[in-house]
């Protein structure tokens, strides 16, 4: 018997059948031949959360959860957050490999040239409430460029996707800049195209009336080290969304928009705003054993703590904690960071965290190191999301020329009713329905 298979017995009926293992996976569809009689469906697995699926091929990110590894094309971040610009490394996830200087030059040139929105677009987000969530402006603004680009429709044409990933990549910090505008009140600051992608940024959320904004370097290079450390994650909630939405071959804006309506979600990229607001929930060091007790009892979370894949430190986390001592440096020290911490030391040596291997993840420190930047909590996942917006579409890219992919339709297992008889209305109990 080849070696790379496995044997099931079906117990229900006696019959053993062997299906291939490939890559330490075997396909779902091999057990549909596993079936009682000739009028059964044939054998389905169950995976609520997808926790035990692969969903695709893909050679983009690679994670070792036990190990605390995360690698881009096969570089360690490690050695990306500290060789790289964001742009290189957004080259390296679309592209597979590290551009040359000169394809570095042209990549660079082509996403600083597609950063203005077009004007409808700014009157569009002059149409949000002043207090608007930057996020629920973030998504909305993304779906509506697929209004303003309809041939993005055309996703088989690989010149015309590609066109689609410059722009969005290029419009993406536009959009999160005028969010944040729009909450202050200030009017919207047009690209500056001498400056790099996070100077940009920065010049586009807070240049107020000096004819060139100057980024502090430090903190333009934290900005670009955070941006890289967020630009993939393999499967997660939100690349799931995108690949989900973009298998029934919608264009990249309303596919991204979804990516990035998950991200918002306070299990994933929202979870960085949670920390915030657990920490000023805390208030001071001493609060800190009284709230990890809450904890334990199972009142609330510790919020930027846990993940469906690391089980042991998020190595993003640790960069994060090294690039924020020189964010520090230039901005003051964030009071904060001493509940952080002091909730890391606790929790790191409690049994419970322990048990279920829970450490900080990328959430714990960002927060902490945008609010020394200036960004105010609402601000960080859209953070997360122009970062993550290059992951995306490096997914999507992936999966729009996969030949196995097809639109994404998972099967249920049907607890309701068997057909059951109509029921006239002068018939119907008085409150069929239980009160809600
Ligand atoms: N605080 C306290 N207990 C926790 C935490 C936490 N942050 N995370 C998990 N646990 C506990 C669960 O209660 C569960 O305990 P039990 O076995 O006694 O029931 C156990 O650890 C396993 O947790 P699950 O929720 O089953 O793990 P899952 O993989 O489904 O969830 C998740 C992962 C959503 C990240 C979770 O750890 C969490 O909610 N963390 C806080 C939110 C957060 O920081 N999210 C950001 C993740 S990173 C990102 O998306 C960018």
């Amino acid at each position: 018997m080849a070696e790379n298979t496995l044997t099931i017995t079906d117990n229900r009926t006696g019959q053993m059948y062997t299906v291939p293992v490939e890559n330490g996976t075997i396909r779902a569809m091999s057990l549909r031949q596993i079936k009682t009689g000739p009028d059964d469906f044939g054998l389905m697995t169950y995976d609520p959360a997808f926790m035990n699926t692969a969903s695709c091929r893909s050679s983009i990110t690679y994670i070792d959860g036990d190990k605390g590894i995360l690698r881009y094309r096969g570089y360690p971040i490690e050695v990306l957050a500290e060789r790289c610009t964001f742009l290189e490394v957004a080259y390296l996830l679309l592209f597979g490999e590290l551009p040359n200087q000169g394809e570095l030059k042209t990549w660079v040139y082509d996403i600083t040239h597609h950063t203005m929105l077009h004007e409808a677009t700014k009157k569009f987000m002059e149409g949000f409430r002043y207090d608007s969530h930057p996020m629920g402006m973030f998504v909305s603004t993304v779906a509506a460029l697929s209004s303003v680009y309809p041939e993005a429709r055309d996703i088989h044409d690989a010149e015309n996707r590609m066109h689609q990933i410059v722009r969005l990549i290029g419009k993406v910090p536009s959009i999160a800049a005028l969010s944040y505008r729009h909450n202050v009140g200030f009017p919207y600051v047009y690209p500056d195209n001498d400056l790099s992608y996070t100077e940009n940024f920065m010049n586009m959320l807070w240049r107020m009336v000096e004819p060139k904004y100057v980024a502090n370097p430090v903190l333009s290079r934290a900005l670009d080290i955070l941006f890289i450390l967020h630009a993939d994650h393999e499967q997660n909630c939100g690349t799931n969304a995108m690949r989900s939405v973009g298998s029934a071959q919608t264009d990249p804006y309303l596919s991204l928009a979804s990516a990035a309506s998950a991200l918002a979600g306070p299990l994933h990229g929202g979870a960085n705003e949670e920390v915030l607001k657990m920490l000023d929930e805390i208030g001071t060091k001493d609060n800190v054993p009284a709230f990890i007790k809450k904890v334990k009892d199972g009142h609330g979370k510790l919020m930027g703590f846990g993940h469906r894949i690391y089980k042991n430190y998020d190595p993003r986390a640790k960069i994060i904690k090294w690039s924020s001592e020189q964010v520090f440096e230039v901005t003051g020290r964030n009071p904060k960071l001493d509940i952080a911490l002091e909730l890391e030391r606790i929790a790191l040596e409690d049994d419970y965290f322990n048990k279920r291997k829970l450490y900080p993840n990328v959430d714990f420190y960002s927060g902490i190191m945008y609010q020394a930047m200036g960004f105010p909590p609402a601000m960080f996942t859209v953070l997360f999301a122009i970062a993550r917006t290059v992951g995306w579409l490096a997914q999507w890219q992936e999966l729009v020329n996969d030949p196995e992919q097809k639109i994404a339709r998972p099967r249920q297992i049907y607890t309701g009713y068997d057909q059951r008889e109509f029921i006239p209305m002068e018939k119907r109990a008085a409150a069929s329905v239980p009160a809600r």
